[in-house]
């Protein structure tokens, strides 16, 4: 199920790598944040190789809703609360830079940007969206409250953000990679050291960052205690009205929407992969009953990586460690956390100081519940008795009827029908048929 995105847009082609290289720094993943990563670094003059499993943005940034928004699922007034009003401002102020370089680069890049407010909305909470845009005010942003939105329902509330735009994921990213050395089809199987093995070669670099969505290395970090996936469901349809602005539901599960073009984007039906109710219902009937002339054009799922205090691990991939980096858990907010990993390694690789990193440091101390929580969905998916298994760490895998796919609710690693991997951390594929 292809995006809009790859439907409108022709991809570039790229080698595969044959042979022994030694770059600099070697990114692992050639997605919106490896690519940032790299364009970053050759910006300091830094010899850097883009090893992707794939192609060039076939995964997570093909199917994204590509908004540069500093809203988030957690609301800022929940994250002052949770973190503290200081590191809330750091965050937001990262937010605001990472979507002021994307401003920059589309500039120079065709990448249909457009600069349009941001909208969060309350069906119940008048309250409590009050209370968002003064925290956000609060932190230096000029958001507003308001009830007269461009839904065809009734809000309670919502908070209005200035400076934020929407673009086009690929466009972006083709044009920005072509500039880079990258290799595609090209699978990086483990680390040693700072050397790459691939499946065809060694790749002997200085430094290593590992961008591959979910971070594949076991061995450090417990990225798979920390953090998990969550799939999410877009459906685009012609004869919607233009919204002026991009939208989301405050409430957990809530519906989001943007426009391109003459297309109004809706998602929704987010919950982990391979979990029961994954599809595109949620999308489809909001569109039955507030836009019920329009025409779906296209419809296709997307994931995210959660971390369990809403921040991104960005930094040493494992405490102490020297070398290796990683970019990873940006929730539903890809592009701009792709930005922000990318600005923060470019600073970490180059040996510089960078106020966010202590923030995003992916050694941090976590709360000890959520990670119990996340620890026992991971233990019910080993314990539950099913034939099909996941070659990451063994879940049971659950069928994904709407996308025709193996999914695994443990970090969320899918498979194709005939067992090959669509997404990581799994690096290779199952034997299966349906049952
Ligand atoms: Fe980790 Fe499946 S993704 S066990």
């Amino acid at each position: 199920m292809r995006s809009i995105w790859s439907k409108t847009v022709a991809p570039p082609a790229f080698p595969q790598l044959e042979k022994d290289i030694s770059p600099e720094v070697a990114v692992i993943g050639g997605g919106m944040a490896g690519i940032l990563c790299a364009a970053a670094l050759r910006e300091r003059g830094i010899d850097c190789a883009v090893l992707e499993a794939n192609t060039v943005g076939s995964g997570i940034t093909a199917n994204t809703t590509a908004v540069l928004s500093v809203q988030t699922e957690t609301l800022y007034l929940d994250r002052i609360r949770k973190h503290g009003a200081e590191a809330a401002k750091l965050l937001l102020d990262a937010e605001r830079e990472a979507i002021e370089r994307f401003r920059s680069y589309g500039e120079t890049i065709p990448c249909d940007l457009e600069n349009l407010p941001a909208l969060t909305y309350s069906l119940r909470d008048a309250e409590k969206m009050k209370t968002e845009a003064a925290a956000l005010r609060s932190l230096g942003l000029a958001a507003e409250f308001l009830t007269d939105t461009p839904l065809p329902f009734p809000v309670a509330g919502a908070v209005r953000m200035p400076e934020t735009a929407q673009f086009h994921p690929l466009k972006f990213l083709y044009q920005l990679a072509k500039g880079l050395t990258v290799y595609e089809n090209t699978r990086a199987l483990r680390l040693e050291g700072t050397t790459v093995i691939t499946d065809r070669a060694h790749v002997h670099a200085k430094q290593v960052i590992v961008a591959t969505h979910f971070p594949f290395i076991n061995r450090y970090g417990l990225y798979f205690l920390k953090m998990y996936q969550q799939r999410s469901f877009v459906v685009a349809y012609r004869g919607a009205p233009s919204l002026g602005c991009t939208i989301m539901d405050e409430a957990e599960k809530g519906i989001y929407l943007r426009s391109y073009g003459d297309l109004l984007l809706i998602g929704g039906g987010d919950r982990r992969p391979g979990k029961k109710g994954c599809g595109f219902a949620a999308a489809r009937e909001f569109a039955r009953q507030y836009y019920p002339q329009a025409e779906e054009v296209c419809a296709w799922g997307n994931q995210d990586c959660v971390t369990l205090d809403d921040l991104p691990y960005i930094g040493a991939y494992r405490s102490g460690g020297k070398g290796v980096y990683v970019t990873a858990g940006f929730g539903g907010w890809g592009m701009t956390g792709s930005m922000m990993g990318a600005t923060v390694l470019a600073d970490l690789v180059t040996g510089q100081k960078n106020r966010y990193a202590k923030l995003f440091d992916p050694a941090r101390r976590m709360k000890l519940l959520p990670l119990l929580q996340n620890g026992g969905e991971a233990m019910l998916g080993l314990l539950t008795p099913k034939l099909k298994r996941c070659s990451h760490m063994g879940c049971a895998l659950g069928w994904n009827e709407a996308e025709q796919s193996w999914d695994c609710p443990c970090h969320g690693s899918r498979f194709r029908a005939n067992g090959s991997v669509i997404d990581n951390p799994a690096t290779h594929g199952i034997v299966t048929k349906k049952t």
